[in-house]
């Protein structure tokens, strides 16, 4: 069996930031810290937080008034932030820039008097934040099929943006098709979909060349885990998304199996080294790195900790 790691793989910009800002939050103010929704989707981080102090609620009623509360990476609705506020929690503010980016489009396009269309998946957190950010009429949508269907009070002031971790070619067939049903939509074409997301989706089309099965490790709620098998899938290799090496069934390979491994954005190395692990037990006789884009982007941590760590000092 041979092994092809993706380059790159795993852990995004954002995520690294959410989670410094819960480990800095859990140093400073000590357990417990408050997260609202999981930091982000991934299990296995969850947990370990979890045994350090943090308890990860969906229901921001039930934090006590005073607590230290981070928002997850995918970001809130105005009304959760007014929330917060009217529960005197102190809030600290974990949403990815890019997902804030998004925010910002959404209200300029909204004061613009456009009515809005989030391309992205209904129900998930970061859609359901963004859905939040503008008072007035919003479309949630993911396919071809419901922008032929969707009724707009007025086609010539209407706008898009979209979730940042979705597929870059289905995205592309929604945007042309919104394009020629409304000539007049304005949006930011796929600059939305995020440089992480982009780049792992691009990393598995190449290796998809190259292998025969896809594992990408990956939480089953994770929207850029589940996009990454798809891309394998729609570049006509087998795909699996596993959530770590208990996963794996090894009726899934042969001697001459030609395996690429990736991980989504919130997906731990420990992981995908545990599954290359379990893999070598069935006999691995190779493993390459993918030649990939090296990601040297990094957000800066919210200003209220550094400056909260040297008042501790
Ligand atoms: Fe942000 Fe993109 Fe990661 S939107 S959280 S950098 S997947």
């Amino acid at each position: 069996m041979k092994v092809t790691l993706a380059q790159p793989r795993g852990f995004c910009a954002g995520v690294v930031r959410a989670i410094d800002i819960v480990e800095h939050a859990l140093e400073i103010y000590g357990a417990p810290i408050y997260v609202l929704h999981e930091i982000v989707h991934n299990q296995h981080v969850v947990e370990d937080l979890q045994r350090r102090g943090v308890i990860f609620t969906e229901d921001l009623a039930s934090i006590p008034a005073g607590s230290v509360t981070i928002f997850s990476a995918h970001g809130v609705s105005t009304a959760v932030v007014e929330t917060a506020k009217k529960n005197d929690l102190q809030v600290i503010d974990a949403t990815c820039p890019l997902v804030t980016k998004v925010h910002l489009q959404a209200k300029k396009y909204y004061r613009q008097g456009d009515e809005l269309i989030i391309i992205g998946h209904a129900g998930h957190p970061e859609v359901e934040g963004t859905r939040g950010r503008v008072k007035g009429t919003v479309y949630v949508l993911d396919s071809v099929a419901e922008v032929e269907n969707l009724a707009v009070k007025d086609p010539e002031h209407i706008a898009y943006v979209t979730q940042t971790t979705l597929s870059i070619d289905d995205t592309r067939d929604v945007v042309d098709a919104l394009k020629k049903r409304f000539p007049k939509i304005h949006g930011p074409g796929l600059d939305d979909i995020c440089y992480a997301t982009q780049n792992r989706q691009n990393a598995v089309r190449e290796m998809s060349k190259k292998v025969d099965i896809l594992l990408v490790v990956g939480a089953r709620n994770s929207s850029n885990s589940n996009r990454l098998r798809e891309v394998g899938e729609q570049n006509g290799i087998t795909a699996h998304l596993i959530q770590d090496a208990k996963d794996l069934d090894s009726s899934w390979f042969t001697s001459q199996s030609r395996v690429g491994i990736t991980a989504g954005a919130s997906t731990p190395e420990i992981l995908v080294q545990g599954v290359l692990n379990e893999l070598r037990s069935y006999g691995v006789e190779e493993v390459m790195d993918l030649d990939g884009v090296q990601e040297s982007i990094s957000f800066r941590l919210p200003t209220m900790l550094p400056r909260a760590k040297l008042r501790q000092k």
